[in-house]
């Protein structure tokens, strides 16, 4: 009789604790996996932040070939602390920005995952790789995104950024992952020199990745059959969310365009935007050349040496710390089509990707004359030591450091 009782009250705590159990469990391996626990949670947890000028020493200290490889290291660690807890925010506030705009906080995204990509490839390890150069745009705010639509017309709306460096995250964790190289060109590269960040009033990221990567590069997207359709895909995940659509002339593909099923296809095109462009190039012992490019391209490349793109660099973009190539003159020459010195002219939007057609306004400004309208990047060359500083300025307010070793500096007119 008692054996009975026992058993009908023990079979239920067994089942009670059996649940507390994996609960438990469950709430454990949360902490373990601190990229799961919500962004707000991430941003709490992180240490508190440097200040401007302790982000600015941290950048002396690490191009200053006199303090120890430990030192190096420590400034590394510091920056790397700092720009995550930047990210985070930057990710909270605009999904939180874009939530009325729905569809445009599409993905989660692992920012623990893209900082400690960025971070193994660029750490400072003795004796290679050293810091060339570093920094970080401290002050990045969505509010000076899309301001002053009215005196250029911009296509680009907040959130509409926001999803192209959500894509940009995840792209560039594909491309961590599977070992390809990659760095900045054509209008990013100009915009990354200038803005320190995407052009204002550019619509998408460009990116060079060596041609002999792009097999393994399809291999890694899960959608390579590339649908095609309207409807909107139920899942979250963000490499089933991803499409790859390889963009082709009559002869060859010519790049590798990387969009959100979700996006709204582009009229009278086969792809989706915002998009971001891998551009392949080919490469033989000391040079890079990259198919020329179709007439309404900005860019183009014929050929350039291989020790003036690499070791690339870290310099940012917006928010993001994106690889650019070394020599930033040397390589402006090569893939940018320079109609006119692009730190005294400010060019726009020939071509609008959202609707897939040239604009019907060209224009060109002396860049100084959009001043207090945008954000622009001063420079000043230090030929003792032969680095060259780059404040981003707005409105007279300093709102990033860069600082790289230089042999001259990039003529501005700011
Ligand atoms: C960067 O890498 C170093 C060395 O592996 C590590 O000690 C450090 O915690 C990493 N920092 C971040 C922010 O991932
Ligand atoms: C939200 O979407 C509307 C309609 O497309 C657009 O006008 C607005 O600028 C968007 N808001 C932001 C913050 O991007
Ligand atoms: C799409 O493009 C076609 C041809 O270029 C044009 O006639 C049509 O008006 C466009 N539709 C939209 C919605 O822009
Ligand atoms: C590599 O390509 C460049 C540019 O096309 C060419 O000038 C050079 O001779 C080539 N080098 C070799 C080793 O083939
Ligand atoms: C937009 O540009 C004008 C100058 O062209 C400037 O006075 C104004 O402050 C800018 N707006 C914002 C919100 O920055």
């Amino acid at each position: 009789m008692i054996s009975y009782n026992l058993r009908r009250l023990l079979c239920p705590l067994a089942i009670v604790i059996l649940f507390s159990f994996l609960i438990v469990m469950k709430l454990f391996n949360n902490t373990l996996n601190s990229h799961q626990l919500p962004l707000a949670e991430i941003v709490a947890i992180s240490p508190p932040p440097l200040t401007f000028e302790q982000l600015e020493a941290s950048i002396e200290n690490l191009l200053d070939p006199q303090s120890s490889s430990k030192s190096h290291q420590h400034s590394w660690n510091n920056l790397m602390s700092l720009w995550k807890y930047k990210l985070s925010i930057f990710m909270r506030d605009s999904c939180q920005l874009c939530d009325a705009n729905r569809t445009e906080c599409y993905e989660t995204v692992n920012i623990d995952k893209y900082v400690s990509s960025v971070n193994d490839t660029y750490y400072p390890r003795i004796p290679i790789p050293y810091v060339n150069g570093i920094g970080l745009y401290y002050y990045f705010d969505m509010q000076l995104k899309a301001l002053n639509n009215s005196i250029l017309s911009v296509d680009t709306t907040q959130c509409d950024y926001f999803h192209m460096i959500q894509l940009m995250i995840n792209i560039q964790i594909i491309l961590y992952d599977a070992n390809i190289k990659h760095f900045l060109t054509k209008g990013t590269l100009i915009g990354t020199l200038r803005h320190h960040d995407v052009i204002p009033w550019d619509t998408d990221i460009d990116l060079f990745i060596p041609a002999y990567t792009t097999k393994k590069l399809l291999k890694m997207f899960h959608l390579l059959d590339v649908r095609f359709t309207t409807t909107v895909l139920p899942s979250t995940s963000y490499t089933n969310d991803l499409i790859i659509y390889p963009f082709r002339n009559i002869y060859r593909v010519t790049s590798y365009k990387i969009f959100s099923s979700r996006s709204k296809q582009v009229n009278g095109t086969k792809y989706r935007w915002p998009k971001i462009d891998l551009f392949p190039y080919y490469e033989n012992k000391t040079h890079l050349s990259a198919y020329p490019k179709h007439r309404h391209n900005l860019g183009t490349m014929d050929y350039i040496l291989k020790s003036k793109v690499y070791p690339t660099y870290l310099r940012p973009l917006g928010p993001l710390l994106v690889p650019s190539p070394y020599d930033p003159k040397v390589s402006l020459k090569a893939m940018v089509k320079l109609g006119s010195n692009i730190f005294y002219a400010c060019e726009g939007n020939t071509f609008l990707h959202r609707e897939n057609r040239r604009s019907t306004e060209t224009w060109r400004l002396p860049c100084k004359e959009l001043r207090d309208s945008y954000p622009l990047v001063n420079s000043q060359y230090d030929q003792h030591r032969n680095i060259c500083t780059e404040t981003l300025l707005y409105q007279k307010k300093v709102l990033s450091m860069f600082k790289y070793k230089c042999k001259e500096n990039l003529n501005r007119t700011l």
